[in-house]
């Protein structure tokens, strides 16, 4: 879900809020809303919609509304089907505060049977229970300040929320709370913002004060003020985002993923600028390498493609630095954690660093005392704050909903901070990764290639396979999440041996089957597993490297890399063949259905 909100003396905050919206609707996009307060005419003006916020904005130009402030959001349901009456901003019953939410209140039911059973609610969400919640305590006689408080503090403890909410008693004011789920305050001359990512509101401001669990905020067009869990007023100095504006827009592209797809090398050589000094040298601070040293056992945490970046990222540790790594999905660690070693270090990988079931392991791994790193695109994110040591992956804003640039970023970070872990392998990285960025170059530039196999292989296929061993296995997972993510072919990434011992009862006439062949220790068996599909009927297509290539393949041909680091190159034309697959089936890349960018809850 995405946040905004806008407070000022001199402009319509409407369309302000819409642009917002937008940039944020990779978010979630199953319904948007807004709340305009109207000083003017006295007046209320709530509009929301089902569906994209492209449907909302033509709403809100139909509606005339006017006003200098206001809250919106777009929404990805958890509480209550995508509806109009479940769209925030949720009013109270008598209809003075709207709310906007981030999050999930875990003891919602238990709050709505205990104090608001007169109370009449039209939606099925947990946040209307705490906007009639605020609406209840200054009936009672508090102020909102104190009734948000209030209401803050009755929510469960494992409850994740951003709440911004608006009294229309006085229409210039925001109230911000939060908890686990983000939210930032953006600085403007005679105006304020909030919002829950920084790039939803980049064309306003640069510089934003980020909120802490627990605190409340009071924000007007020319005042901020921040409160700690007791009530007593705080001061923290803004921060600056240094992201031109112009990143966060599509250019030329029709979608966003492909223009990430195509911001691949670029990823690579930023983060070579950043972390190979003039002579070679790799620039992480001593201190981090040291703790790494010091360790015993890395775990890697992460959700989704990082995790799949994480599966590499493990291969490479463990080889090049001599440490044993494992990699673990964060939302099972977080509550079935494995034994751990003596000395462990953790490693968190997160596009976003908001994943919510990444940093309910962070947590733990703080109270346990233990040192961490994250490795994440969003400087001054959750993970970012909260871990021991944090750094930056380069990657640039990434807006669709299928990560490729971050995975790549995630995959050479980890390579970068491997290799300066280890003081014995003869390869110069320096070198090698920016020979990869060229190679991916070379792979993105022939999209008519991918184009034409998707079209042929996968467009009219209802499930399709990735196979491969080592390295490759870790990449035909990703692979397959690609696929399926954006064009719904059901697919399946498979360690290439394994397919045998079951699943290959699946492969029919004309299944497609790709195979991912960079690993030459394994390339003859892999083969060999090619060929049962292939006995089966399977449609095989594979991609491999030039030294691994057989004459009579169909297939694409990768240049020649180190095994290790294979995936940043075998990757590229899974990304290609999903994209297409899915603009193949007239769907929307961008925003595939049910899906969000940034899962902040659990
Ligand atoms: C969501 C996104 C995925 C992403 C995962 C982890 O599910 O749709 O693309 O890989 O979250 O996100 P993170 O920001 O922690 O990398």
């Amino acid at each position: 879900c995405g946040i905004v909100g806008y407070t000022g003396l001199n402009y319509q905050s409407a369309p302000i809020l819409l642009k917002g919206l937008q940039k944020l609707e990779y978010r979630g996009y199953d319904s948007a809303g807004i709340f305009v307060p109207d000083v003017a005419d006295n007046m209320d003006q709530l509009v929301k919609e089902k569906g994209r916020v492209a449907e909302l904005v033509d709403l809100v130009d139909r509606s005339d509304v006017s006003g200098t402030a206001g809250i919106a959001h777009t929404r990805w349901a958890t509480h209550g089907v995508p509806s109009v009456e479940n769209a925030h901003p949720q009013m109270s019953a008598n209809e003075r505060f709207y709310l906007v939410h981030n999050g999930v209140i875990e003891n919602y039911l238990e709050l709505k049977h205990k104090y608001l059973t007169d109370v009449p609610f039209v939606s099925d969400t947990d946040t209307e229970v705490a906007v009639q919640l605020v609406a209840k305590f200054v009936e009672e006689g508090l102020t909102t300040f104190e009734a948000l408080q209030k209401m803050t503090s009755l929510l469960a403890d494992n409850s994740a929320y951003g709440f911004l909410l608006m009294d229309d008693q006085e229409p210039d004011t925001m109230y911000v709370a939060k908890r686990k789920s983000p939210l930032l305050i953006g600085i403007g001359e005679d105006f304020n913002v909030v919002t829950s990512d920084a790039i939803a509101m980049l064309d306003e401001t640069h510089d934003f004060i980020e909120l802490n669990d627990d605190e409340i905020g009071v924000i007007k067009p020319e005042s901020v003020r921040l409160f700690n869990r007791e009530g007593e007023e705080i001061s923290r100095e803004p921060f600056h985002v240094d992201i031109d504006a112009s990143e966060t827009d599509k250019g030329t592209y029709e979608y966003y993923m492909l223009k990430e797809i195509d911001e691949q090398p670029v990823a690579i050589r930023r983060m070579l600028d950043k972390y190979f000094g003039d002579t070679g040298e790799i620039l992480i601070g001593d201190q981090i390498l040291n703790d790494i040293k010091a360790a015993d056992r890395i775990y890697i945490v992460a959700a989704g493609t990082s995790y799949h970046s994480g599966l590499i990222g493990a291969r490479i540790f463990e080889s090049w630095s001599g440490i044993p790594t494992e990699v673990h999905v964060s939302s099972e660690f977080a509550y079935e954690q494995p034994l751990l070693s003596e000395n462990p270090f953790f490693i968190f990988l997160s596009q976003s660093g908001e994943t919510a079931d990444s940093r309910e392991v962070l947590q733990n791994v703080n109270r346990a005392g233990f040192k961490s790193l994250t490795m994440t695109n969003v400087e001054k994110s959750t993970l970012w704050r909260e871990a021991t040591y944090a750094l930056p992956l380069m990657a640039g804003p990434e807006i669709a909903v299928a990560s490729t640039k971050a995975y790549i970023a995630q995959v050479t970070l980890q390579a970068i901070l491997a290799y300066a872990l280890s003081d014995r392998i003869d390869l110069d990285l320096e070198q090698e990764l920016s020979k990869i960025a060229v190679d991916i170059q070379a792979i993105v530039d022939d999209k008519a290639v991918f184009e034409k196999v998707a079209n042929e292989l996968l467009v009219p296929a209802h499930s399709a396979f990735y196979i491969g061993r080592g390295a490759d296995a870790d990449v035909s997972l990703e692979a397959a999440l690609k696929l399926k993510e954006i064009s719904y072919v059901q697919a399946e990434g498979f360690p290439a041996g394994e397919l045998k011992h079951g699943t290959l009862a699946l492969i029919e006439d004309g299944t497609p089957v790709i195979a991912l062949l960079t690993q030459p220790k394994t390339a003859g068996l892999v083969r060999g597993n090619i060929a049962e599909t292939q006995a089966r009927g399977a449609n095989a297509y594979t991609i491999t490297t030039k030294a691994l290539a057989e004459p009579g393949d169909t297939g694409y041909v990768l240049p020649d890399v180190d095994p290790l680091l294979a995936p940043l190159l075998s990757v590229v034309p899974t990304q290609l063949l999903a994209y297409y697959t899915s603009l193949g089936r007239g769907l929307d890349v961008d925003h595939p259905r049910n899906l969000a960018k940034s899962v902040t809850v659990q």
